[in-house]
């Protein structure tokens, strides 16, 4: 009996080590497909179009895109979102709108790349998507060889229909997929930050939700998605988990689509450049006004986000309804936010120490809405911030 124990007691250490090993091997995984080295910039249906989506839509936004300063700007990426696709046929393939995708969707990818942009596509790891077309649970290597064939660039997957599945497995699933094609895709995992992807998904996805959804407002919460400020919060400590190749998203943008006012959608370009986050406009690309254009491609706002050392920001400190977010940028300045979430004006600033700087060092302080040099500071800067705005500024040694 106690031989049999003693046996039964070595077989399971064997096992529990073969297992440990196994999974040790899985999740070393590592993936550098060279890819999203700055965090990616482009367009999406969904915010504006949700499921209204056709091949004459996106291309007249690959038109607009191409032409109207956006592409120049860095845009580059053009995803559909959910609702391109609506059944599988007999050999399990996915199959695309007829009556909204007539050309099929490969020759819509081809039409994007002919406009020298990239394309993108959006599934999910469960049976069904979001809006309850066909999902690519049981489809994975199907479907990425197909996407590849497509000539698709850039693979949005989101969570739903996923019942009880673990996060970290299905997308690494898509993961292997997606890298056996051999077609460089990036891949941006929209699993909400339920399950916390920025602590396992580095060597998995090229970006990774972090939140619910973006709702086009300032401050709000409802049931399903949240504000601005809302996201914001939920960053904050995030920081350490991004880097090039692999970031976090706090979702697309509002920017232009209607909700807010011009100051508040200059504070969520801001703050979502301060953080390093994917740039992926959300709005008719087709229609602009001359300040929403103006926000979506103020270029000094965007080296920021695209800087090449990839530090996200974090909140530096909080007094009030005053914000202050920094991040370290690669020629060893400081881009700073100062927002206010209130309603009424605040006195806001940063301090040197604050930003890892000697207090009595000279910096150069220039405002980046305003493209305008503020001048030399020592020790500190701070500056009236109006209601629902949010002032942002790069700091330069001298
Ligand atoms: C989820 C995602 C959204 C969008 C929709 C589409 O809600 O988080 O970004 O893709 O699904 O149905």
């Amino acid at each position: 009996m106690k031989r049999w124990a003693c046996a039964c007691g070595i077989f399971l250490v064997v096992l529990a080590t073969l297992i440990a090993a196994f999974s040790h091997t899985k999740s070393a995984r590592a993936w550098d497909n060279g890819l999203a080295l700055t965090p990616p910039m482009g367009w999406n249906s969904w915010n504006k179009f949700g499921c209204n989506v056709s091949e004459e839509m996106i291309k007249s936004m690959a038109d607009a895109m191409a032409s109207n300063g956006m592409k120049d700007a860095g845009y580059q990426y053009v995803v559909i979102d959910d609702c391109w696709q609506v059944s599988r046929d007999e050999k399990g393939f996915i199959v695309a709108d007829p009556q909204r995708f007539p050309s099929g969707i490969k020759a819509l990818a081809d039409y994007v790349h002919s406009k020298g942009l990239k394309f993108g596509i959006y599934s999910d790891a469960g049976t069904k998507t979001c809006a309850g077309r066909p999902g690519s649970s049981g489809h994975e290597y199907q479907d990425a060889l197909q996407y590849a064939a497509w000539g698709v660039d850039y693979l949005k997957y989101d969570w739903c229909s996923t019942g009880k599945e673990n996060a970290e497995a299905a997308y690494a699933t898509m993961h292997d997929a997606l890298a056996a094609t051999g077609r460089p895709i990036v891949f941006s995992m929209c699993e909400w930050g339920t399950a916390k992807p920025w602590l396992w998904a580095k060597d998995i996805g090229n970006l990774w939700r972090t939140t619910g959804d973006i709702t086009d407002c300032f401050d709000c919460k409802k049931q399903y998605s949240l504000g601005v400020l809302q996201i914001l919060d939920l960053q904050d400590g995030l920081e350490s988990f991004a880097g090039p190749g692999h970031w976090n998203d706090p979702d697309m943008l509002e920017v232009g689509n209607g909700g807010m006012s011009g100051d508040e959608y200059r504070a969520h370009f801001a703050l979502w450049a301060l953080l390093a986050a994917p740039l992926i406009a959300g709005n008719d690309l087709r229609d602009m006004t001359p300040d929403t254009k103006a926000i979506l491609t103020n270029a000094e706002v965007i080296a920021v986000d695209q800087d090449k050392l990839g530090r996200q920001g974090h909140r530096v400190r909080r007094t009030g309804d005053a914000d202050v977010w920094a991040r370290r940028l690669s020629d060893g300045g400081r881009a700073v936010v100062l927002l206010n979430r209130g309603a009424s004006e605040v006195e806001a600033g940063v301090s040197w120490i604050d930003l890892g700087y000697p207090a009595n060092l000279s910096a150069s302080v220039r405002d980046l809405w305003q493209h305008k040099d503020l001048g030399p500071f020592s020790g500190e800067f701070h500056t009236r911030v109006a209601p629902h705005s949010a002032v942002m500024v790069k700091i330069l040694a001298k």
